[in-house]
């Protein structure tokens, strides 16, 4: 979900509207805004995207220079005009949106009923907010002070268990705004004579790139004039303005039809700043500066434990390969959501990484916390500088790869494809792997870009073969060793924007289940790249030509495949096998892309699907 708050001079629904339109890509179920005109809080939402919200509200009056935003990825309740955010109080004074969840809240409603307080939704946002209307009502008038509406709220918090990102208008206080987190992204922007708050960085980066990344636990009070961070227990924060490096342009389509068009076709670039800075002096091994890890304490790890979610889950998967491959090092990868609750024993000289494009998804963040329970120190691999992941790791490798959009991951998988290699020639070298084969990886990690360019190049012969399999009901990625992560990618990427069942395989072990899918509207994509067990997946390749499958094969260019097996063939330039990944990632992103678009899918909002899961 996304939030957006402003106070200021301007007409703050326009702000709001437009902030809105930026956060989409983390919900899109339903949309709202409230403004304070006056002492009367003016409120317009709607199930459905954002445009229609946009709609809506110019059919209002809207003037107000205070408000706030909301775009909804339902949790409780279903996507209706009453349960989209903002939420009301029932006496009338505030008005409230909520990222997160409140798992204490049928307690709360129970005895606000009791109270009086009465509900118009199914969400525990507005049982939230009446809790802060009853604080309200029984709070002095004035605290030493303090101000009665920031109070009302912390108090209501003390009483919270669960996750929030919230910010709340009081009729009474018109022109301020009281936020708060609990593990859910919130940030200020410092602008001049305003103040914009905002889950993520795109929706208040057209106005300011000065921002104060709250922290969990934290309420902000902001006035026209200023602005003060307290925390839950009334203790004053000193706030640290931080700059954004990146600007409204990073955040728009320009002149692509979806940003995960401009995503995909930003990898070369993107795979360059990934890994600008980061090879030694010597050009035989990585390097990377906020590990936080000496390299005494890296020649002690005897393992290494990597948890994620959905892509990044499959980013660590190759990685795991590459690290056992070449550091011979034995790695485990697990589902963030899973670790959580699973209670893996992990050895005091395992190493332990999250990896996150956002920096927010709730269950990695909870894998983090869980691992350092334990006492362990954790390193992240994130895309968002000042995400929770980013700060609360020991330390971490930013992937600087630029605001990634589209809901479907590209660029940040690429690059962190890309880490990981370095994360295994690093380990390597401290081992077995000699200067010339550590000079050999690297070079081969610099020349990705171009290699990527070079399968970018043939965007329009795989939009040929994308429109001939569009209307395909089920499609099989089978691929073998590193790329077996890629076949679960390009399965992922598939289903995700398209909407076609994709399940991706190892290709030999498709004739032990999956081979029975095949009939001539479930093509197969195989990757068959050069290497030692090229024959062994032409002969995966064969099986399913057998039964009268449609074969798709990705293979290493001059690869020779039996005559007629392949009914359409991309290739992809030969590379050392650390890059094999990054560069069979290529034609996997433009194949799903075309194909969701040849069937007229929303392509940047596929159904259901948020950017960033900040709920359990
Ligand atoms: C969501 C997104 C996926 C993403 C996953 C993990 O499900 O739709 O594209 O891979 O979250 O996100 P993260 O930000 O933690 O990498």
């Amino acid at each position: 979900c996304g939030i957006v708050g402003y106070v200021g001079r301007q007409k703050a629904s326009a702000i709001i509207l437009e902030g809105l339109k930026r956060l989409e890509y983390r919900g899109y179920d339903s949309a709202g805004v409230c403004v304070l005109q006056g002492r009367q809080l003016e409120v317009v939402k709607k199930a459905g995207r954002v445009e229609t919200l946009v709609k809506e509200a110019a059919r209002h009056q809207l003037t107000g220079t205070t408000g706030i935003g909301h775009t909804r990825w339902a949790t409780h309740g279903g996507v209706t005009d009453a349960n989209a955010h903002p939420h009301v109080s029932s006496d009338g004074k505030f008005a409230l949106i909520h990222n997160g969840v409140i798992e204490n809240y049928a307690q709360m409603r129970a005895f606000l009923s009791t109270k009086g307080y009465t509900f118009h939704s199914e969400t525990d946002t507005e049982v939230l907010c009446n809790l802060i209307a009853y604080h309200y009502a029984k709070e002095p008038m004035e605290q030493n002070g303090h101000s009665r509406f920031l109070e009302s709220v912390r108090k209501t918090l003390r009483h919270v268990e669960g996750t929030y990102g919230i910010a709340a208008l009081c009729v009474d206080f018109p022109g301020e705004i009281v936020a708060a987190r609990e593990a859910s992204p919130l940030i200020l922007g410092v602008g001049d004579g305003e103040y914009i708050l905002a889950s993520d960085a795109s929706a208040l980066i057209s106005r300011t790139q000065n921002v104060v990344y709250l922290k969990d636990g934290e309420l902000v009070h902001l006035t026209p004039a200023s602005f003060s961070i307290t925390t839950r227990d009334q203790s004053d924060v000193s706030p640290v303005v931080d700059k954004i490096t990146w600007s409204i342009t990073d955040a728009s389509k320009g002149d692509y039809a979806h940003f995960m068009e401009k995503e995909i076709f930003e990898q070369p670039a993107a795979l360059e700043n990934a890994m600008r800075g980061r090879f030694a002096a010597d050009g035989s091994t990585a390097q990377f500066g906020g590990l936080n890890v000496t390299a005494s304490e890296f020649r002690h790890i005897d393992r290494l434990m990597f948890c994620a979610c959905g892509t990044a889950w499959h980013a660590c998967l190759v990685t795991e390969h590459l690290i056992e491959r070449f550091a011979r090092l034995p790695v485990e990868v697990d589902y963030a959501s899973e670790f959580r609750y699973r209670n893996t024993p992990l050895g005091s000289n395992t190493l332990f990484f999250v990896m996150s494009q956002s920096g927010e998804t709730i269950d990695t963040l909870a894998a983090l916390r869980e691992a350092k329970r334990k006492g362990h120190r954790v390193l992240a691999i994130s895309n968002v500088v000042g995400s929770s992941i980013a700060r609360e790791a020991d330390g971490g490798i930013y992937q600087h790869v630029g605001p990634e959009i589209g809901v479907a991951s590209t660029k940040a998988f690429t690059s962190q494809l890309l880490i990981g290699a370095m994360m295994a020639l690093y380990l390597a070298r401290m081992r077995d792997m000699s200067f010339t084969d550590g000079v050999q990886f690297a070079n081969a990690l610099k020349a990705a870009p171009d290699l990527v360019r070079r399968v970018l190049d043939q965007a329009p012969n795989i939009r040929e073969i994308a429109k001939r399999y569009a209307q395909s009901t089920d499609m099989l990625f089978l691929g073998r060793l590193s790329l077996f992560p890629l076949a679960l990618e390009g399965a992922l990427k598939l289903k995700e924007i398209s909407y076609i069942h994709a399940e991706g395989y190892p290709a030999a072990e498709m004739k032990h289940g999956p081979i029975a899918l095949i009939s001539e509207r479930c093509p197969s994509v195989f990757f068959a790249p050069a290497g030692e067990i090229f024959n062994k997946i032409v002969s995966s390749m064969q099986e399913i030509k057998a039964r009268k499958g449609a074969v798709i094969a990705i293979t290493t260019e001059g690869m020779q495949l039996p005559a007629g097996l392949a009914n359409d063939v991309i290739e992809i330039p030969a590379c050392h096998e650390a890059v094999l990944p990054i560069v069979a990632a290529i034609p996997i992103q433009l194949l799903s892309y075309y194909i969701a678009v040849e069937r007229g899918c929303d392509v940047d909002k596929p159904r259901n699907l948020a950017k960033s899961v900040t709920v359990e």
